[in-house]
Parts: C-alpha cells; sequence; structure tokens
C-alpha cells in the first residue's frame, strides 16, 4: 500500500514537473479529470508535504472533499490558492491562503481571505445563503473556526462532538446547558444546529426558522394546535415562558409559577374575589384551600392546559 502511494506521488511529480508552469486546465480538461489525475494535481504539495508532517495532511482524502472520483473536488491549490513562490520551498513564503486561527509555521490569513477561498465553492449552497450579514460573518468568524478541512473526523457537524466547539466561544451556553432542566445537549441528542443555522439566518439569533416559535414547532409539533381556546402567548412567542438552553426551573422555564403567571396576570383570583386579598389571592375565593396556586404545580393544579385547550369547557385552560 505505502508503496503504491509513493508510486502515485512519484508519477505526480514526474507529471507536473513535465508540465511545469502551465497553463491551468480548461474547463473541458478539468471536468474529465479520472481520479488518478486528481491525485496528481495535489503532488505539487505532497511531494514535501505527507504523512511525515507534525498535522498529518492526508487524512483530507477520508473526506468529502477528498472524493476523487468526483470532479469538483478541491485540489490542494483549490484552498491554498497557487502559492507559487511557497511552492519553491524557500523559508519565509507562505502558501497564499493559510487557514486556522493559531499560528504555526505561518500566521493565517485574515478570516476573510480564509472564508473567500471556502465560498468560492460554498457560497452557492442552499444553507449558507445568508452567510453575507450573518452574526458569525460580521464577528469574522472563519469556517475554519467550527471546521476542521483535513480532520477525518470534522468535530462540529457530529451531534456528540459540536457543542465543545461551540462552547470554546460561547461560554454562556455551555453554563446553561448544565443546568437542571436543559434540552438534551449535553447528551448528543439535541443539536446547537438543531435549532441554529450558523451560517446564518433570514431570522433573529441565526434561527433557522423565521421566529422562536415556528423553531420550536419543528420538533414540538403538537403546540402548534390548532387549539380550540389558544393562551395568547403561546402562540407569540415560546421564549416569553421558556429559556431554550437552560434554567433551574423545570421544564426550561425563565421564572417560577405563579410568578411568571403573575407578570401578566396580576392577581386575576384577587380581582375576581376581593374579599380575599391575601397574596396568594386564592384563599376563601375558589377552594377554601390556602395557597393552592403557591403549592405544586401552582397555577397549572388547575389551569392544567397551559398551552392551549381542546375542550369545549376549556375556556380557562383547565382540562
Ligand atoms: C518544497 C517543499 C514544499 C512544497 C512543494 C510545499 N510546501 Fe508547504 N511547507 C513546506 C515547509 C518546509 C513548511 C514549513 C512547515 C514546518 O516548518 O513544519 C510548509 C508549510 C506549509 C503550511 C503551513 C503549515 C503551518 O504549520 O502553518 C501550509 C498550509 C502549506 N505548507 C501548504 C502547502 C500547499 C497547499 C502546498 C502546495 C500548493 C505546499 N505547501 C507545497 C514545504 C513545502
Ligand atoms: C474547489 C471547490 C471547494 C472548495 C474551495 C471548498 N470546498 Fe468544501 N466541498 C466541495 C465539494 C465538491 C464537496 C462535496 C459536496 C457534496 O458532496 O455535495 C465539499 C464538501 C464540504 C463539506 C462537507 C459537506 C458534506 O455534505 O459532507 C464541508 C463541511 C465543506 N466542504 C467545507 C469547506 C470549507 C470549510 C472550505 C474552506 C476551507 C471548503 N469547503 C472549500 C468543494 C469545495
Ligand atoms: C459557527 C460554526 C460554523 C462556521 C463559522 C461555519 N460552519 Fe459550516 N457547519 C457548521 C455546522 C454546525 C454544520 C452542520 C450543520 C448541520 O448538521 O445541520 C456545518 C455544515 C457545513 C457544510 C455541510 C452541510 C451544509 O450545510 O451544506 C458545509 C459545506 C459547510 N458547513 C461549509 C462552511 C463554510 C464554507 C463556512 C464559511 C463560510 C462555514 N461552513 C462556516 C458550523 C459552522
Ligand atoms: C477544502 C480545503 C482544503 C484543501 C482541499 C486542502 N487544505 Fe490544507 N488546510 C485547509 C484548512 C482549513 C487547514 C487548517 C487546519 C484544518 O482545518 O485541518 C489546512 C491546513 C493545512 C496545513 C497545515 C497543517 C497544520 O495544521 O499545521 C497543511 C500543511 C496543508 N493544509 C496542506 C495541504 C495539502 C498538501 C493539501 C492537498 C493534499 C491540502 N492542504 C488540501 C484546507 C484545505
Ligand atoms: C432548542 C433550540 C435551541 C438549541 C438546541 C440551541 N439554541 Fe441557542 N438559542 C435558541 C433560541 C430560541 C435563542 C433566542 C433566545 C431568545 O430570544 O430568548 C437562542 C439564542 C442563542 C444565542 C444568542 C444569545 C443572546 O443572548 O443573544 C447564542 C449565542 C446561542 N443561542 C448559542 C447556542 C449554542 C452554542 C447552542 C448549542 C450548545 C445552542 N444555542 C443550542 C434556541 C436554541
Ligand atoms: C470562534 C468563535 C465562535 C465559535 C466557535 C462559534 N461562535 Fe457563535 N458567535 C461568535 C461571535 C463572535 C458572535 C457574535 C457576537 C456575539 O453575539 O456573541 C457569535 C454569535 C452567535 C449567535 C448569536 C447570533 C445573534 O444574532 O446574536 C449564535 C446563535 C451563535 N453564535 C451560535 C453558534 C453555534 C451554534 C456555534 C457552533 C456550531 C458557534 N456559534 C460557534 C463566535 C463563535
Ligand atoms: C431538535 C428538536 C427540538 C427543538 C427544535 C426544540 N426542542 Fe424542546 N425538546 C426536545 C427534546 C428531545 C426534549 C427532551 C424530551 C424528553 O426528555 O423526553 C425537549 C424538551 C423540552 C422541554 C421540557 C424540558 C424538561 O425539562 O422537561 C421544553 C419546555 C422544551 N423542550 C421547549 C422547547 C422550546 C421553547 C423550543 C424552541 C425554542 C424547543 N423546545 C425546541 C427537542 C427539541
Ligand atoms: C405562558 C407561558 C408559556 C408559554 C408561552 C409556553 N409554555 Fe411551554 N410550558 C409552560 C409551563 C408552565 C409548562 C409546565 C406545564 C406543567 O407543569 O403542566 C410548560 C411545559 C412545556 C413543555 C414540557 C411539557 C409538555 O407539555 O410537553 C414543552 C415541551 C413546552 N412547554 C413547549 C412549549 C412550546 C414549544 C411553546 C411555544 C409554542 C411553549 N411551550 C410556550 C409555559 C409556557
Ligand atoms: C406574557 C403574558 C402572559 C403570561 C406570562 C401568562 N399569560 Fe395567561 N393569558 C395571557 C393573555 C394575553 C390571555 C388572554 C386574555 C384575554 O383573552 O382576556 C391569557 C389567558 C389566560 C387564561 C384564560 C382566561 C381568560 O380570561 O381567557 C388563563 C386561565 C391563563 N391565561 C392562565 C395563565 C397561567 C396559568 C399562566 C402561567 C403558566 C399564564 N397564564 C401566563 C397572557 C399571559
Ligand atoms: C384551585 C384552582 C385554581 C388555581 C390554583 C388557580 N386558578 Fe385561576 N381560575 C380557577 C377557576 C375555577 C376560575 C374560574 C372562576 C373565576 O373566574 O373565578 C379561574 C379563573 C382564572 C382566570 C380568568 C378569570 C380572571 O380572573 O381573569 C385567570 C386569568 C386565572 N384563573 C389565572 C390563574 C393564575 C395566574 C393562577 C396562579 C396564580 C391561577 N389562576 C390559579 C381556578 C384556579
Amino acid at each position: 500500500m505505502k508503496l503504491l502511494i509513493k508510486f502515485i506521488l512519484l508519477y505526480g511529480l514526474l507529471c507536473t514537473s513535465a508540465h511545469a508552469e502551465n497553463t491551468p486546465p480548461s474547463a473541458e480538461q478539468a471536468a474529465a479529470k479520472s481520479p488518478a489525475q486528481q491525485m496528481d494535481r495535489d503532488s505539487v504539495c505532497t511531494r514535501c508535504h505527507d504523512e511525515n508532517d507534525k498535522t498529518p495532511v492526508l487524512a483530507i482524502y477520508q473526506t468529502p472533499h477528498g472524493n476523487k472520483a468526483d470532479s469538483r473536488t478541491p485540489s490542494c491549490q483549490g484552498c491554498h490558492g497557487e502559492s507559487e513562490k511557497h511552492l519553491s520551498g524557500s523559508k519565509g513564503n507562505s502558501p497564499d491562503v493559510v487557514f486556522g486561527i493559531k499560528k504555526g509555521a505561518y500566521s493565517p490569513s485574515d478570516a476573510k481571505d480564509q472564508n473567500t477561498a471556502c465560498l468560492t465553492c460554498h457560497e452557492k449552497d442552499q444553507n449558507r445563503t445568508h452567510w453575507q450579514g450573518g452574526a458569525h460573518q460580521v464577528a469574522d468568524v472563519a469556517c475554519t473556526s467550527c471546521h476542521e478541512s483535513h480532520a477525518a473526523h470534522d468535530k462540529v457537524r457530529d451531534k456528540r462532538t459540536q457543542p465543545d466547539v461551540c462552547f470554546t466561544c460561547h461560554t454562556d451556553q455551555k453554563a446553561q446547558v448544565r443546568k437542571f432542566s436543559h434540552h438534551p445537549i449535553g447528551e448528543g441528542k439535541v443539536a446547537c444546529s438543531d435549532c441554529h443555522n450558523p451560517h446564518g439566518s433570514a431570522g433573529p439569533k441565526l434561527l433557522k426558522k423565521n421566529t422562536v416559535t415556528e423553531t420550536c414547532y419543528t420538533c414540538h409539533a403538537e403546540k402548534r394546535g390548532p387549539y380550540l381556546w389558544e393562551h395568547q402567548p403561546v402562540t407569540e412567542d415560546c421564549a416569553t415562558c421558556h429559556t431554550p438552553h437552560g434554567s433551574n426551573i423545570t421544564p426550561l422555564l425563565k421564572s417560577r409559577p405563579p410568578f411568571l403567571c403573575d407578570e401578566c396576570h396580576d392577581g386575576p383570583h384577587q380581582s375576581k374575589n376581593p374579599a380575599a386579598g391575601n397574596a396568594a389571592g386564592m384563599q376563601g375565593g375558589l377552594t377554601g384551600a390556602p395557597s393552592a396556586n403557591y403549592t405544586g404545580r401552582a397555577c397549572m393544579n388547575c389551569h392544567s392546559m397551559v398551552h392551549g385547550s381542546n375542550d369545549p369547557a376549556g375556556a380557562l385552560l383547565q382540562r
């Protein structure tokens, strides 16, 4: 196997030196490349960069970028640029594009230049139509801050390892998903990218859908209704009551009922029962049981259908 690779590389080297300084291939030629010819293109670089590099670069052949049977596959130079000066091997001349965020032998190129190299092929992809103007583009985050192009396993594209990539920058969310009530993100069942499109979106906060609520419906479809009796804030914005990443008040609540409810309802039973004017607003008024709305599920002890009711008698969200 090793021998075969050596042979291919050597063969490529001969071919490229024979074609040295030639003009770029025509579109027709490029399209007609066979797998062996695809490997040849890379030999201008792989004659020096091979498994012996500190970071093995040849693992790229185990990724979609190394699918040599696909004529759209980028060559080394397709990403790193022609890099003529670097090819001569003289120290101090970096390739045209040096990716990544950490300084290695050379300083990385500007995020803009790195991204341009990727976008020449990926700008038209459906998922990246909102890259320009998206929060990450605006903040000069590089594609390679998230993606590892030479690794056989691109961590950010695996649900289980993706959060760690995001957490390197988003420490608030890292703390939130560890709270008592949380989406099973750390458990590898829900990924950040189930709700967000990190490449940009038409919605707020890089959400995949146009609103928070539409995003929630993608998994909690039953909350969409239609309900005979709707609860207005539910149809408006799930985030009025819930926080998406984590909370110590289960289930993912922003504050504890009855306070959560009181933010809008302002002691409903109190006003109905002026005689029972205590803080709970319930005493004697409805059941005679004190503070029923401060115990257990509070208001939901009675108004159990907080997201809406389909019962003809459910106008008060009680059934
Ligand atoms: C003549 C040998 C030679 C050729 C040909 C060559 N390189 Fe290099 N390249 C080097 C050396 C030497 C370094 C410095 C690496 C080091 O010190 O570890 C380097 C460094 C790099 C780095 C930066 C690594 C880092 O740690 O920052 C990149 C990226 C790179 N080369 C890409 C390429 C690409 C792409 C090609 C083909 C277009 C190519 N090289 C062709 C010798 C070569
Ligand atoms: C010369 C064109 C070209 C360039 C430049 C390029 N790519 Fe790609 N990329 C492709 C092709 C072709 C595929 C395979 C797509 C497919 O199968 O639909 C691909 C696949 C990918 C995938 C995986 C898609 C999948 O479905 O598995 C990722 C992630 C990706 N590219 C990121 C990048 C990043 C990051 C850069 C810049 C460092 C980059 N690409 C530069 C052509 C390119
Ligand atoms: C903030 C992190 C982040 C940045 C920055 C980022 N990506 Fe991605 N990328 C992801 C994640 C997460 C996925 C997996 C999405 C999924 O599974 O739905 C992905 C998937 C992809 C894919 C394959 C699936 C698809 O959406 O087509 C391609 C291609 C890709 N990214 C290219 C790029 C390019 C090009 C850039 C730079 C312009 C870039 N990415 C910047 C996180 C990022
Ligand atoms: C899809 C675009 C793409 C292609 C094709 C590509 N590279 Fe890279 N290269 C990158 C990115 C991005 C990095 C930064 C490290 C990473 O993401 O794995 C990188 C890093 C490197 C490094 C520095 C490694 C390090 O981390 O110190 C070398 C050397 C290199 N590439 C050489 C090559 C060679 C040789 C080829 C052809 C076999 C090649 N690259 C093909 C995108 C590409
Ligand atoms: C269940 C869907 C969902 C998941 C999963 C999710 N988010 Fe969010 N995220 C949201 C919503 C909704 C908002 C907007 C919150 C609001 O408007 O109150 C948001 C907001 C954000 C914000 C902006 C915060 C601010 O205050 O502006 C960041 C950053 C963020 N999320 C990162 C992440 C990261 C990183 C992950 C993965 C660890 C992740 N999110 C997983 C739904 C989600
Ligand atoms: C290299 C650092 C970095 C990484 C890695 C990163 N982000 Fe970000 N992200 C930023 C910066 C910078 C901003 C813009 C400033 C801010 O809002 O904090 C941002 C903003 C956001 C926002 C808020 C958008 C808005 O409109 O306010 C969301 C959501 C987000 N990122 C999600 C993600 C997800 C999901 C991942 C992982 C797939 C990720 N980020 C990975 C740096 C990063
Ligand atoms: C990608 C799918 C997905 C999306 C999108 C999603 N969720 Fe979830 N949600 C889940 C899963 C999975 C669970 C855990 C269910 C379980 O443990 O049985 C969950 C649980 C919950 C819980 C209960 C938490 C607990 O502690 O019991 C609430 C509340 C919730 N989600 C609200 C939301 C809101 C609000 C949104 C929109 C911002 C949203 N979800 C978007 C998948 C999703
Ligand atoms: C008015 C405040 C409020 C709004 C708005 C709201 N919820 Fe809830 N949600 C709650 C409360 C309170 C609970 C706990 C119910 C209980 O204990 O009976 C809950 C529980 C949940 C649960 C877990 C239990 C279950 O019923 O499955 C999910 C999932 C959920 N909500 C999703 C959503 C989604 C999706 C939206 C937006 C469409 C939304 N919620 C809007 C208050 C709200
Ligand atoms: C963001 C504000 C808001 C929050 C928070 C809120 N509600 Fe509501 N609620 C409303 C609005 C608006 C209506 C419709 C009122 C109307 O039609 O007169 C409503 C209607 C109701 C009704 C039906 C009564 C009626 O007059 O139609 C009940 C019962 C109810 N809410 C209970 C709750 C409970 C229990 C909670 C806490 C889990 C809660 N609400 C949290 C705004 C809110
Ligand atoms: C012990 C059962 C019970 C509990 C606990 C309870 N309610 Fe009620 N609620 C009722 C009944 C029965 C009615 C209808 C009778 C009435 O109008 O007084 C009602 C009516 C309402 C109404 C509509 C009438 C109005 O006054 O606007 C709202 C809103 C309401 N409740 C909100 C709440 C909130 C918020 C809580 C928690 C602080 C709560 N309820 C706790 C049983 C309960």
